[in-house]
């Protein structure tokens, strides 16, 4: 068998948008900004106050750093040193699902595990430490609502998290008294950020001009500093959870993908670019030109960075994946249109990205872009994916023109721990 042209190019044209709907959606994400400024009610975007802003870059001292945002928790002891030098001292990592052994994300667990065993691993990164005095920055990856730098409330949980008895509550008091249980008093959580504000944190401690943070990886979403021109508040980060962004006209694929995920109608955005869903979306187009729609192959955004390296004239290394995944061997021709479709679905991310980067680059600044602008950006597609970063570089230039030279995007690397340490440098000073 061998792919039918006409369902090919219809299923390509579903993951494509061009130059007039990409300016659409950047002017429909600066539209909810500006919404959510007045009423975060009225916006799809959350706004969330971190109740913090730029480092002023003289920080220093040793702080634990706790980064939790996912199936791995690392804790790091970190040494500032100032003008953006640090010294990772330790580190430890263990993830929060080990599957046959134990699961704290799951349903069936409980807040008091969970924190127990982060608890543990701030231990370890103390080693037995119970008498020096340690101030914690907490960055934790899930939306939460804040009324100061310490006060962070779990919204909802958002990735594949179900533990009850953490949503609504004050993370940082559940992590005290798991602390306090285990006898660390002398640790003390002082701040708690999300990922994306931790990123815009770690870069501006090192580059000039850092007005956006954003993760691009499992998850997506955004940060971004909020002059408060009308001066109603002090220069404060906000995270938008732009995950959650809705004003997009999804393809049917992504309409499936929704109505079949754990959270239907939530996170939009996040389930058409981040590595989590690209996949899931990938394996259903793949079905159809299969003839077997519905079948979940479960390929991976890894699988998607294998397809796209595949530079053989026989397309060797797609077949033998498709196969692996679908059970079924495919022509080479079909094996290249198959990469074709992968770079699609990229592009599409990587443009989407870009729109909602230049929504708050017009926002910021106007039609027009006057100053530099660096896009702090951490995560696996990002880095890691082909093609990413170019076509979310390129989209910028679609969308900005000759302005676009002005705006960098930089790759801010474990900017997640880093963050955590200056958020509790700061919440000393
Ligand atoms: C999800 C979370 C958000 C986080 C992002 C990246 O979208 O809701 O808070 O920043 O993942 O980890």
């Amino acid at each position: 068998m061998s792919f039918d042209k006409n369902q090919f190019e219809g299923i390509l044209k579903d993951f494509t948008i061009d130059s007039d709907e990409l300016k659409t959606i950047a002017a429909d994400f600066r539209y909810d900004l500006k919404k959510g400024l007045k009423d975060p009610a009225e916006s799809s975007l959350k706004m969330l106050k971190s109740y913090i802003g730029l480092p002023t870059r003289q920080e220093k001292g040793e702080y634990l750093a706790l980064d939790f945002g996912g199936t791995n928790v690392r804790v790091l002891l970190i040494r500032l040193e100032g003008d953006g030098k640090f010294e990772v001292l330790r580190k430890v990592a263990k993830p929060l699902v080990v599957p046959g052994s134990y699961n704290y994300i799951a349903a069936d667990a409980t807040a008091e595990q969970m924190f127990d065993f982060i608890a543990g691993l701030v231990e370890e990164a103390v080693e037995g430490d119970h008498a020096k005095q340690y101030f914690l920055g907490h960055t934790f990856s899930f939306p939460s609502s804040q009324t100061n730098l310490y006060n962070a409330k779990l919204i909802t949980w958002t990735k594949e998290f179900a533990t009850p008895g953490v949503e609504g509550e004050v993370v940082n008091d559940l992590l005290k008294a798991a602390l306090h249980r285990k006898g660390l008093d002398n640790v003390e959580p002082t701040a708690v950020i999300n990922d994306t504000v931790a990123v815009q944190l770690a870069a501006a401690y090192k580059h000039d001009n850092v007005n956006i943070g954003c993760i691009y990886a499992t998850g997506h979403n955004t940060c971004y500093l909020e002059p408060f021109a009308d001066k109603a508040e002090q220069p404060m980060i906000l995270n938008l959870e732009s995950g959650g962004f809705n004003r997009l006209a999804p393809g049917r694929f992504d309409v499936a993908l929704d109505e079949r995920s754990e959270k239907p109608g939530e996170q939009r955005l996040e389930k058409m670019v981040s590595g989590r869903y690209m996949g899931e979306l990938f394996g259903m187009a793949l079905a159809e030109l299969l003839g077997e729609a519905g079948k979940e192959y479960g390929f991976t955004s890894i699988d998607m960075s294998a397809i796209m390296e595949d530079e053989s004239e026989d397309c060797a290394a797609i077949r033998a994946l498709v196969a692996k995944k679908t059970g079924r061997d495919i022509a080479a021709a079909d094996a290249s249109l198959v990469q074709d479709l992968v770079l699609r679905i990229v592009n599409r991310s990587a443009r989407l990205v870009a729109a909602s980067f230049v929504g708050i680059l017009w926002q910021l600044e106007g039609e027009g872009i006057e100053q530099p602008q660096t896009i702090a950006v951490d995560g696996s597609v990002y880095e890691k994916m082909p093609h990413a970063k170019e076509n979310l570089e390129k989209g910028l230039s679609e969308l900005l023109g000759a302005d676009a030279a002005k705006v960098e995007t930089v790759l801010e690397n474990g900017g997640s721990g880093l963050g955590a340490a200056i958020a509790a440098a700061v919440s000393q000073n």
